[in-house]
C-alpha cells in the first residue's frame, strides 16, 4: 500500500504515474474555515484528531485547479473520479473539472441526517458528489452491485432502479468516544461508490485521506489503496489503524445478490412463445387479473423482463411459423 504524509499536489507528481489509477474518491477541505467549525457550531470535538489542514477561501480556485489537474492525469482512460463538495466552493470544483478532459456522468446529491441547524435560512443537509470519467477507456459501472434486476420492494418498485437514482439518502455515522477525523465519510457511502465503480484488485486513490476511510473500505472490499494526507497527526494515527483492516474482510458483510431470474432475457422470441404468452395473458385478464399482475406473472414464468411481456401483449404479432424476432427486454 502506498500512503504519503504529503501535500497531494506535489505527492501525485512525485509518486503517481499517468493513467495508473482505476478510481479516485476524494473529499477535499471545504475552504470555509473547516478547522474552526466546531467553535462556530458548538460541537464537542474532544475525540477529533488535531491538525486538520484547511485551504484559505481565496486560494480555493487555484488549489482546486491544481489537484484536479493531477487527478485527471493519474486516472487511467475509463477510470472514474468522485468528488464530495459542499455548496460554498462547488463552483470552483466544477470550473476545475471543466478545464480537464474528464466527462461528467452524474451530479449526485447526498442527503444526510443532522443538517447544520440554522434559524434564519433552510437547514443545510446535503453534499454534492461529482462523478466524472476519463474518456477513451472501459468505464467500470457494476449495474448490479447491490440488487439484481428482478428484486422488488414491497410496493413492487425495482430495488435496482431505486439504488441507481442520483439522490442518495445515507446517514452519517455516529461514533461516540472514538478517535476520528473531522467529517468522516460513512462506510456505506464509500462501499456504494467502490462497488459500482471498481473491480477486485483495482487501485483506489484518495487525495485527502483524513481518517483513511476510503482506503479502509477499499482494502476491506479487496481493492488496493493509495493516497495522501498532509496532517502528520492524523497520518501517524491512521497509518497504524489501516494495518488492522484485512484485505476483503468486508466482503462477507455484503448481502447476497439473487441470481437474475430473467434467464431468457435477450434471447430471440419464437412464434410459439409469443402465441402462448398472448393466450395466457388473455386468459388471466379475462379471469380478473390486472394487466400489471398478469405481466409480472408471465415475466416470472417465461424468464423475460416485464417490458418484454408488455411489448408482446400490446402488439399483434402475426408471424410466419418459426420466424424469430428480438424484442427489447
Ligand atoms: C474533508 S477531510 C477528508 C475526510 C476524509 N474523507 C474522511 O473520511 O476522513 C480533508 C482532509 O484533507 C487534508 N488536506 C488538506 N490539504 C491537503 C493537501 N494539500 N494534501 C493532502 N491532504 C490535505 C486535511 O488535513 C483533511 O484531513
Amino acid at each position: 500500500m502506498m500512503f504519503y504524509n504529503e501535500n497531494c499536489i506535489e505527492g501525485a507528481k512525485k509518486y503517481l504515474k499517468s493513467d495508473s489509477i482505476d478510481l479516485i474518491v476524494s473529499d477535499p477541505p471545504y475552504g470555509i474555515n473547516g478547522d474552526k467549525l466546531d467553535k462556530h457550531y458548538n460541537r464537542d470535538e474532544s475525540n477529533v484528531l488535531d491538525g486538520y489542514v484547511e485551504v484559505p477561501e481565496k486560494e480555493y480556485p487555484e488549489f482546486s485547479e491544481k489537484w484536479i489537474k493531477e487527478a485527471a492525469r493519474v486516472l487511467r482512460p475509463g477510470g472514474s473520479i468522485y468528488i464530495v463538495s459542499g455548496y460554498s466552493q462547488l463552483r470552483h470544483i466544477l470550473n476545475a473539472l471543466a478545464n480537464t478532459a474528464l466527462q461528467e456522468k452524474n451530479h449526485i446529491i447526498w442527503k444526510y441526517n443532522f443538517g447544520v441547524y440554522t434559524s434564519k435560512k433552510y437547514i443545510s443537509s446535503h453534499y454534492h458528489i461529482l462523478y466524472y470519467v476519463k474518456p477513451s477507456g472501459n468505464v467500470t459501472f457494476n449495474t448490479n452491485a447491490f440488487f439484481a434486476d428482478c428484486e422488488k420492494n414491497e410496493n413492487g418498485g425495482s430495488l435496482n432502479y431505486l439504488d441507481r437514482e442520483d439522490v442518495w439518502i445515507i446517514n452519517r455515522e455516529y461514533k461516540p468516544g472514538q478517535t476520528k477525523n473531522k467529517n468522516e465519510l460513512p462506510k456505506s457511502l464509500l462501499t456504494k461508490i467502490i462497488l459500482y465503480s471498481s473491480n477486485p484488485n483495482d487501485m483506489v486513490c484518495d487525495f485527502f485521506l483524513g481518517s483513511f476511510s476510503t482506503a479502509k473500505v477499499a482494502t476491506g472490499l479487496g481493492r488496493r489503496a493509495c493516497g495522501f494526507e498532509i496532517n502528520k497527526n492524523a497520518f501517524d494515527y491512521q497509518i497504524n489503524e489501516i494495518e488492522k483492516i484485512q484485505p476483503r474482510e468486508y466482503l462477507p458483510e455484503l448481502r447476497k445478490i439473487p441470481e437474475n431470474k430473467f434467464v431468457n432475457k435477450g434471447k430471440p422470441l419464437l412464434t410459439e412463445e409469443i402465441a402462448e404468452i398472448t393466450k395466457e395473458y388473455t386468459q388471466l385478464t379475462k379471469n380478473g387479473t390486472s394487466k400489471k399482475n398478469a405481466c409480472n406473472l408471465l415475466s416470472d414464468k417465461y424468464g423475460r423482463g416485464y417490458w418484454s411481456i408488455l411489448n408482446i401483449v400490446s402488439s399483434n404479432h402475426v408471424l410466419p411459423q418459426n420466424e424469430k424476432i428480438t424484442l427489447f427486454d
